[in-house]
């Protein structure tokens, strides 16, 4: 009777699967803080990709780590049509054609020296207009290499409509834009640095959200649709579900959340003591996040989970 009635119920097609590529490695890099997730190589990001569409999984999220060399103070591998992202892009749609939405983060600081969000000023502070420039750019080459949706996840102010602009401009009108509206200045994170092999000292504050606030969220969200977005996006997942469900009882497009690498961290991490039940727990953190608003959900678990679900 418990599944007759159910009210809330995961399929594999809410799921989208975040991954790393990391270029100049010939074997997958296991990434110690995210125990079952690894920096991929490009051929081991081709076969993730098909085995998320045979779970039934409909979009994967692309992170690039370039090599530390290539790293600069303006992100420039972010913008070559030979970085890894786009280098990774161009074989993730060769191997998936349209049977996967691929999606590419776009945002600097996995190819920044010093691993903001954005280039800095003369006095180190992160330049929110320079950064558009540079958002602007990276959307255009991430659509020439095949996104079909880009996620801004750096919390510029302006950067979804400078985005959309570039976007219509160079001829890309069908890429849609996965906003990142409500991204808070997060713990949680964490694990994802040691993901990309990030350089960041200090943090983001001055440009991601205080976890203490709601009204700002629906400021950002106000803001994101007027300016274009498709989508939008609440992150992390479960620390914010209350603005999760605000957010998705006051818009009429896609509500997306993103349960983060420490959420996953957290829950592997029990687990292997013998803390928690592991699938149950998974299980458990997906509903809840779906429950409170989530149409999509972006976790390290969608294969996992989609391929679950389908059994
Ligand atoms: C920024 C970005 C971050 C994550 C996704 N995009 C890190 C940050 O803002 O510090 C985190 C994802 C995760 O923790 O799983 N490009």
């Amino acid at each position: 009777m418990r599944r007759m009635v159910a009210e809330t119920r995961l399929h594999p097609a809410d799921l989208i699967l975040p991954a790393f590529v990391r270029e100049g490695v010939s074997e997958p890099v296991p990434i110690g803080s995210m125990p079952g997730v690894v920096q991929h190589t490009r051929d081991s990001l081709k076969k993730a990709a098909a085995e998320a569409v045979a779970a039934g999984v409909s979009g994967i999220m692309l992170f690039g780590v370039p090599e530390e060399s290539k790293k600069d103070a303006v992100g420039t591998p972010g913008t070559d049509p030979d970085g890894i992202l786009q280098v990774a892009l161009r074989d993730v749609r060769a191997e998936v054609g349209d049977d996967l939405l691929v999606m590419s983060d776009l945002c600097l600081d996995e190819t920044t020296d010093h691993g903001h969000c954005g280039v800095l000023d003369e006095q180190g502070r992160v330049d929110n207009d320079a950064t558009l420039e540079r958002y602007a750019e990276m959307a255009r080459v991430q659509a020439e290499a095949g996104a079909h949706v880009v996620g801004p996840s750096g919390m510029m102010d302006g950067q979804i409509g400078v985005i959309r602009q570039a976007l219509d401009r160079a001829g890309h009108q069908d890429v849609a834009i996965l906003a990142y509206t409500a991204k808070y200045a997060s713990a949680f994170y964490g694990p994802f640095r040691e993901a990309v092999a990030s350089s960041l000292k200090g943090d983001r504050k001055t440009y991601q959200q205080d976890p203490a606030n709601t009204r700002e969220s629906l400021r950002e969200l106000a803001l994101d649709l007027e300016e274009g977005a498709d989508m939008v996006m609440v992150k992390p997942a479960g620390p914010y579900l209350d603005i999760l469900a605000r957010v998705a009882d006051a818009v009429d497009v896609p509500v997306a959340a993103y349960q983060i690498s420490g959420e996953y961290a957290m829950i592997e991490a029990a687990a292997e003591k013998g803390w928690i039940e592991r699938d149950r727990a998974i299980m458990e953190a997906l509903t809840g996040i779906k429950r409170a608003g989530a149409r999509n959900i972006l976790t390290y678990w969608a294969t996992e989970v989609a391929q679950k679900l389908r059994d």
